[in-house]
């Protein structure tokens, strides 16, 4: 049997826990990525326990190291053959400005740069399905971030949401380069808007935003309802060929933003290009666009 492969980052809670088990309820091979082995296990034994006769494999990788994100390819590649689905689900706000292990800005790398080097390392491997698709998770407020090349790790100026903002913006240009890249295969790439959503990010956001969070918990849906448009953008038959967009309610919508244009989506990409081949280097695994 041709079982379709879907590999979900943060999925251990929230809107990638919620996507996990629907998917793995609609017979997916459910890949989860946590980052804590005793949590982890405990999604991957629920997930089988809610979809009778699926099982469900985990990864362990911390995002905000890239030796652990390189080593989680490598262990995806040696377990499977192919990867069907690619759920960049994974995000964050950050407090202040922390950088990695890598000396990348923390929401840079786990929110942005993660997407990118996983899209980009398992793209050879997304090839080989019949119809592969990455699906970004993307924000509403990408529509207040900047693209200042100065500022890509908030040098210059650090905010907890302009900084989340401008990651979700660049999750937004990716994946619109993205879908340029990969124009004429079978893979698709596209963005999810889930809304509003009650999940520990929301209910933990740090700072000022603890107000936001308040203020909009009446407009906010539940983590199931959150999880619907990244659901149907892995599995409905109706996006087989429809790349590049941004979704929201599970609809495309058009994007507004007067930092996204070709010319800097190409420059993002370039830089991104560079921090991947860099990284590479250090840990064997080269990208494969
Ligand atoms: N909630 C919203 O209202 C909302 C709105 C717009 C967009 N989004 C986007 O939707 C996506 C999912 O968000 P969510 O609300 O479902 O978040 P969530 O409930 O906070 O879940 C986040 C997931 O990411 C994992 N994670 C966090 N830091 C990690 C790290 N350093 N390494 C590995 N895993 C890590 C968490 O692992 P643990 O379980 O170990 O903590 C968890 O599985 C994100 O991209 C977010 O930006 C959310």
């Amino acid at each position: 049997m041709n079982q379709q492969i879907c590999l979900i980052t943060g999925a251990t809670d929230g809107i990638g826990k919620q996507t996990a088990l629907a998917l793995a309820k609609k017979g997916y091979k459910i890949v989860i990525v946590g980052r804590n082995k005793n949590k982890t296990e405990a999604v991957k034994k629920e997930i089988e326990e809610s979809s009778t006769g699926s099982t469900v494999d985990y990864l362990l990788a911390d995002f905000t190291s890239l030796k652990q994100i390189h080593q989680l390819v490598e262990t995806f590649k040696s377990r499977y053959t192919k990867l069907d689905v690619l759920i960049n689900n994974i995000g964050i706000f950050s407090a202040e400005r922390k950088l990695t292990e890598d000396d990348y800005e923390m929401c840079y790398q786990v929110n942005y740069l993660s997407q990118f080097f996983l899209s980009n390392l398992l793209l050879d491997y997304i090839k080989k399905s019949t119809n592969g698709r990455i699906i970004n998770l993307s924000s509403m407020v990408y529509s207040k971030g900047k693209f200042d090349i100065d500022n890509l790790q908030s040098e210059k100026k650090f905010a907890i949401l302009d900084t989340y903002a401008d990651t979700k913006l660049f999750t937004v240009m990716f994946t619109m380069q993205l879908a340029e890249q990969v124009k004429g295969t079978k893979v698709t790439v596209n963005n999810v808007d889930p809304g509003i959503v009650r999940t520990q990010m929301v209910s933990n956001a740090p700072g000022m935003l603890k107000i936001f969070s308040y203020i909009t918990r009446p407009f906010s849906v539940s983590p199931e309802k959150g999880a619907v448009t990244s659901i149907y953008l892995a599995s409905s038959e109706e996006v087989n060929n429809v790349s590049g967009k941004y979704f929201k309610n599970s609809k495309a919508v058009a994007t507004k933003n007067k930092f996204n244009t070709k010319e800097n989506r190409e420059l993002l990409w370039d830089i991104s290009m560079k921090q991947l081949q860099k990284s590479s280097g250090n840990f064997n695994l080269k990208p494969n666009t």
